[in-house]
């Protein structure tokens, strides 16, 4: 069993600490927000991760996973050192690289001859791995290169059940080394130079946003031809060459990761003169998404201007109290811009709307939100809310103007109560 040091204790680093300790090896995690270390010191996870806690608890428990402020003292000893700092957009679309600048300088600095294996977990532009080893230079320190595929919700599962591990190195056996730590899970490994691991993770998320702007298209389209999305999506999901997941039409993708990487995606093409058109579109139409909301309100009401609008579920999906980049969050900025009187409501990511994300008022349950509402948008598919009982909702609302934005319930039944509702792709938008 090895060694392990990680630097960052985010979503992905402190998964990594707990998975890696459970796979039976000692793991020591270092981060510079001294709060969240004693937090994690006490098991106490700062974000919403189904399955998390317990996993930590287990490693905190068995002396397997620790937490420092300090580099030198995380670092000794080590023999790989995985890297899982945040990598956020710039504004012009470039991802902005200066915590892994300074993550590798750090390791640089305070490893010696034990010539620890550096393994990037971060989703990085194409050419990081350049950056490492010039940072590198002559120490005889080794990249691998590892883009992990973990998404918020499921990042458990994730871990023990990938779908492939990628390991892209000029060193094989470093590449190989790093396996090896894995090996339990029987996972598939791609081993590849370091350029193409770096591209396979940012074309993947592209991917897959891909599919849901693809699948919102068809939504659109849907409603023209009075065709059903689900049932179009179901169809060509059981195509084992299109594959199932990501086909959901909706509100789009949010989140930290799909709009950041396929705006990346964008931005090297355009950088290196080839065709951005596809990866503009998936973005655009993701946009659009949003803004027919707004719209279908406005040509409810004439105007939103105070008009009373309930937006229930705020984390960009479900399974999660992240709420960057959510659909969500964005309409409720769009209303408010135009005078709407919005009230919020999330199962779980209620503390990070107080914190001032949004100035709209939170309520502390899905009824209590519509209550007196002319409009409710249900806009995170928790099961909470795609259980909601829609008579109590029905009755608590002064309007019935509803808006299924994830698709979530059933339309004839909502329309059965009276509700003027709309889905996406779900009925035609005119119908009543
Ligand atoms: C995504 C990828 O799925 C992970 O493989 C990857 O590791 C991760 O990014 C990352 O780069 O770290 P995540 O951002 O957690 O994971 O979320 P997804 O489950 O991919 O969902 C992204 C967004 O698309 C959400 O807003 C979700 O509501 C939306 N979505 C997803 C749809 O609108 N329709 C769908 O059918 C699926």
């Amino acid at each position: 069993m090895a060694k392990v040091a990680i630097v960052g204790a985010g979503h992905v680093g402190v998964v990594y600490a707990a998975g890696l300790a459970e796979l039976g090896h000692t793991v020591r995690v270092v981060d510079i927000d001294r709060a969240r270390v004693v937090a994690l010191r006490k098991g106490r996870v700062w974000f919403h991760e189904p399955g998390l806690p317990e996993l930590l608890a287990r490693g905190l428990r068995r002396r397997r996973v620790t937490f420092a402020t300090s580099h030198p003292s995380a670092f000794a000893g080590a023999e790989f050192i995985f890297v899982c700092v945040p990598t956020p957009t710039t504004t012009d679309g470039s991802l902005d690289d200066s915590m892994l600048r300074s993550a590798f300088q750090l390791i640089r600095k305070h490893t010696g001859a034990d010539r620890p294996i550096v393994v990037n977990k971060s989703t990085v532009p194409v050419g990081t791995g350049d950056l490492a080893r010039k940072v590198f230079g002559d120490s005889g320190l080794q990249i691998v290169s590892s883009p992990e595929f973990l998404a918020e919700g499921r990042a458990v599962e994730d871990f023990f059940h990938p779908s492939r591990i990628v390991l892209g190195s000029n060193d094989r056996p470093a590449a190989e080394a790093v396996a090896k730590l894995f090996v339990a899970l029987r996972a598939p490994v791609v081993y590849t130079d370091v350029a193409t691991a770096e591209f396979s993770k940012l074309a993947a998320n592209a991917f897959l946003a891909m599919k849901v702007s693809f699948a919102n298209a068809l939504a659109r389209l849907s409603e023209a031809v009075g065709a059903d999305v689900d049932g179009v999506t179901q169809v060509l999901s059981l195509d084992r060459r299109i594959g199932e997941g990501h086909l959901r039409a909706g509100l789009g993708f949010g989140g930290s990761c799909l709009p950041k990487d396929v705006a990346a995606v964008e931005h090297l093409a355009r950088q290196s003169d080839a065709n951005a058109d596809l990866f503009s579109a998936v973005l655009r139409v993701n946009r659009d998404q949003r803004s027919r909301v707004v719209d279908h309100l406005i040509q409810r009401f004439g105007s939103v201007a105070g008009r009373r609008i309930a937006i229930l579920g705020l984390a960009f999906k479900a399974g999660t109290d992240d709420i960057r980049e959510s659909a969500a969050i964005a309409l409720a900025e769009q209303l408010l811009a135009l005078h709407a009187d919005v009230v919020l409501y999330d199962p779980v990511a209620r503390a990070e709307i107080r914190n001032g994300a949004v100035k709209a008022s939170v309520a502390r349950s899905a009824i209590g939100a519509a209550r007196r509402a002319d409009a409710v948008v249900l806009a995170t598919e928790w099961p909470e809310l795609a259980a909601v009982d829609l008579k109590e909702l029905r009755k608590a609302m002064r309007g019935n103007v509803l808006v299924d934005g994830r698709g979530i319930v059933a339309p004839g039944a909502a329309r059965a109560l009276g509700f003027d509702y709309f889905g996406f792709g779900r009925g035609g938008r005119t119908q009543s």
